[in-house]
């Protein structure tokens, strides 16, 4: 793993867009690997800043790694909207090459067969971008989630419940159940950028960083991966 550590949340915003940038800069069909929440917001809006100078989106084409089960795209805590909302309104990405599950599908399983083949027919992620929950989930593979899972249905900890009922208006209304990218369909993304800021993600990027593999701290399976770029502020580095 290469740990770069920043000062801030801005410096981490920076750092991750310059390394989209160069990889889209790169190979203009990119397939960018995407996760929502309030870490990536900054880095989102670095692309849009790029894209109006003209950085290029015409060509990628985007993955998110979640959905909740229940809410449909245009509900405002969807995963959907946000991505509408932070980046894909922002940029000329073709909205028929950006892809998140679809939480309101009758067939929720075939849903997500359906993802990892579209996956597939991309020719697989060339970035995946991930955001780490304080219990080291990614995306919503929570401590426990098996190494060889692909997408699928999966139950939400209440730990995760609580941490995003901030986007809610109660915590009732947090959607339980989201259909999340596998372990395994994340670690088949050619390069992986991990970013994290903030005291409250200090342990779970030390156990992914510097822990046991172990599938009690989902993202220290990114240890198996031959590369993995973390971008901390130093907040978040402040147990390595
Ligand atoms: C969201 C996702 C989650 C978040 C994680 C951190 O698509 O996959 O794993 O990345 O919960 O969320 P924030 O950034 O809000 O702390």
């Amino acid at each position: 793993m290469n740990v770069i550590v920043v000062n801030n949340y801005d410096r981490m915003s920076e750092e991750v867009a310059k390394l989209v940038r160069g990889q889209i800069t790169e190979k203009p069909d990119s397939v960018l690997g995407l996760p929502t929440g309030g870490t990536p917001v900054g880095v989102y809006g670095l692309l849009v800043e790029m894209g109006k100078r003209g950085l290029d989106f015409s060509r990628v084409t985007t993955f998110n790694l979640d959905e909740y089960v229940g809410l449909a795209g245009d509900h405002p805590q969807s995963y959907r909207y946000y991505m509408q909302t932070n980046l894909f309104s922002g940029v000329n990405i073709k909205a028929a090459n950006t892809f998140v599950p679809n939480g309101v599908a009758s067939d929720l399983d075939a849903e997500c067969e359906a993802y990892e083949k579209r996956i597939k027919q991309a020719g697989g992620i060339d970035l995946q971008l991930l955001g780490i929950g304080t219990n080291a989930h990614i995306g919503f593979n929570e401590p426990g989630a098996e190494f060889g899972t692909m997408t699928r249905v999966v139950d939400l900890t209440e730990s995760t419940i609580e941490a995003n009922s901030r986007f809610f208006a109660s915590r009732a209304e947090v959607p339980t159940k989201a259909i999340s990218m596998g372990m395994k369909s994340i670690m088949q993304a050619k390069n992986i950028i991990l970013l994290a800021n903030g005291g409250g993600k200090a342990e779970a990027i030390r156990a992914a960083v510097l822990g046991p593999v172990t599938v009690d701290v989902p993202a220290s399976v990114l240890q198996l991966h031959p590369s993995v770029t973390v971008v901390v502020d130093q907040a978040a580095a402040s147990k390595l």
